[in-house]
């Protein structure tokens, strides 16, 4: 059975008790994170609550606990799983009250809900590749935050499961932004291209990870959303998120991209990402 998080409490998961009036049940009007577990320990947990509590900054919502007591909650939770390999998930709507549009006034309590998974590394799609597919962008213009919202997102993301794909590649007309669930990469003549963190996408941890890996082998970063017009220029492609990590993109709408292999500063970046992440469990 598994111990889940439920405010301030760890309590069996069948004794949780969502209401029906939970904002985030009925408006999608709260925030969330995904934090990899490797071995037992968090990584790059600071991050992520920094940018949890940055999207309840955004979103006026007030967490209210320390960051400290915060990752502290965490901790204790995956230690009560004995979670290995896996993942926390965790979100905090702005609470329970009568439905109505507006935030509740007075204000009541958010609603922090965390679990934990094992996830295996996803080792078969990080050596081989996936495969994936264009569609259009339609979220909406705060893409920064990581709000519950995500009907945007899930639509793309079936779209291209619809195809037999494993991710979406969203664009704004000519604009590639990012993944449903990701960020996007490529690269074209030894420069990697990426969305800038701006509105328009999710300022991935992993992608923070990247770009630290890419100082590391070398590989210079234009911060420059790439072009869907230009898409097969491009001899590498690939994803990154805390679950996938860096996924090789080999196709896009069935069309290979450069060899229709994973590419080489593509393996370099894995194998940089796997040396912090073998860095962060010994430390
Ligand atoms: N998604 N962009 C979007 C839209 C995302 O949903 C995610 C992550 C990312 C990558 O962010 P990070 O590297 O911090 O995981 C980018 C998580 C994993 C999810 O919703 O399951």
């Amino acid at each position: 059975m598994s111990i889940i998080l439920w405010n301030n409490q760890l309590i069996n998961e069948e004794e949780i008790n969502i209401s029906k009036e939970d904002r985030g049940y009925q408006f999608g009007d709260g925030i969330y994170e995904v934090i990899r577990v490797y071995d037992g320990s968090m990584y790059t947990a600071k991050e992520h609550i920094d940018r949890l509590y940055e999207s309840a900054d955004k979103i006026r919502l007030i967490i209210p606990h320390t960051k400290d007591v915060f990752h502290k909650m965490m901790y204790d939770l995956i230690e009560a799983n004995e979670v290995v390999t896996g993942q926390v998930y965790v979100q905090v709507t702005r609470g329970v009250s009568a439905r109505q549009h507006q935030f509740p006034s007075p204000s009541v309590e958010c609603v922090i809900t965390a679990y934990t998974k094992e996830v295996a590394r996803p080792v078969t799609q990080m050596a081989n590749g996936v495969s994936a597919k264009t569609v259009e962008d339609v979220r909406w213009l705060r893409c920064d935050i990581k709000s519950l919202n995500l009907l945007g997102n899930v639509l793309a993301k079936q779209e291209a499961h619809d195809e037999g794909c494993f991710e979406a590649v969203l664009h704004r007309g000519d604009v590639i932004t990012e993944g449903s669930s990701s960020n996007m990469y490529g690269v074209r003549g030894g420069v990697l291209y990426t969305h800038p963190a701006t509105n328009y996408i999710l300022n991935g941890i992993t992608r923070r990870v990247i770009l630290e890996c890419c100082e590391e082998i070398g590989l210079p970063v234009v911060e420059e959303a790439m072009s869907l017009t230009n898409l097969y220029d491009h001899e590498e492609f690939f994803m990154s998120s805390t679950t996938a990590e860096i996924l090789p993109i080999i196709m896009i709408d069935r069309k290979p991209i450069g060899t229709g292999l994973p590419g080489s500063w593509t393996t370099k970046l894995q194998a940089a990402f796997e040396a912090k992440i073998n860095k962060a469990v010994l430390a």
